[in-house]
């Protein structure tokens, strides 16, 4: 009886709903001030429509071949060799997406930085938040050259306030942005290793300020992603974290510079 209860609300009242879950709170971090734990039904972007289209669209190119780098990680269950995919595959589902653009609209930032674009669609949630803002950039970098172009056709569709980078994020970062350059929310949603993830953290905090967030997706991807992301939502550089969905993951760092603790 109580797991019929449970699916349905799963199948109704929660369907679009979010799961927030705190790991460590700070009374004055934004997130704590801006969100709350349990179930958050985020309201849909002026665009989903449209990007639900241009999914349908993008998802008729069929699977499309991954970026090579992915053969250098040793991930469990994974084999990436000749692997393809498609848009529904690897793209950001619709309510993390309403998220995202909930996120944008109360946040206001003024710089956005994305670490893998892939087709676009997590991109498109959050240049729809910045269109109604009216302010702001997003700066997208791909290193799938095919993935890139389809996703220039796709974010142009729905704004004109984003620069994507075709390359590595890690060899175009310095390109891009000046030591007074401040970011207020980076997604990262590329490779999903500790490691790697973890480098690119300490990228981006160059250019981060206190509550600035850092957004990571599948937090829960291996074991390895799982006890990297364990670690790092209780560092002590980090001011609060939350899980949403059981899959995103953010933190708001403090204002300190300094590394984060070495891998746990
Ligand atoms: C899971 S997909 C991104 C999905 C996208 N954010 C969305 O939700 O629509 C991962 C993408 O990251 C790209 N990628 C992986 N490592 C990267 C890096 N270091 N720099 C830029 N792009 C990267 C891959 O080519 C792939 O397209």
């Amino acid at each position: 009886m109580l797991k019929k209860l449970k699916q349905f609300f799963n199948k109704t009242i929660y369907k679009n709903s979010l799961n927030i879950n705190f790991v460590k709170l700070s009374r004055s971090s934004w997130l704590c001030k801006n969100l709350s734990g349990g179930y958050f039904k985020p309201f849909a972007s002026p665009e989903a429509k449209q990007i639900k289209r241009i999914i349908k669209e993008t998802g008729k190119k069929g699977r499309l071949r991954l970026y090579e780098g992915y053969k250098n990680y040793k991930i469990e269950g994974m084999n990436y060799e000749n692997a393809t995919r498609n848009v529904f595959e690897v793209s950001t589902e619709e309510k993390v997406g309403d998220f995202f653009y909930w996120l944008v609209l109360n946040k206001r930032p003024s710089i956005i930085v994305e670490i893998g674009t892939a087709f676009g669609v997590s991109g498109m949630y959050l240049l729809s938040g910045l269109k109604k803002i009216k302010k702001g950039q997003l700066f997208t970098f791909e290193v799938n050259k095919e993935w890139a172009n389809i996703a220039i056709k796709n974010l142009e569709s729905i704004g004109s306030q984003f620069s994507l980078t075709i390359g590595k994020f890690e060899e175009n970062f310095d390109n891009i942005f000046l030591p007074k350059d401040n970011i207020d929310i980076a997604f990262i949603d590329g490779v999903h290793v500790g490691e790697v993830v973890h480098k690119q953290i300490a990228i981006l905090r160059q250019n981060m300020h206190d509550e600035s967030l850092i957004i990571l997706d599948d937090i829960n991807f291996s074991s390895e992603m799982k006890s990297y992301w364990k670690g790092l939502a209780i560092d002590s550089k980090v001011k609060a974290s939350v899980e949403i969905g059981g899959r995103i993951g953010i933190i708001e760092l403090r204002q300190s510079k300094d590394d984060l603790s070495k891998k746990k």
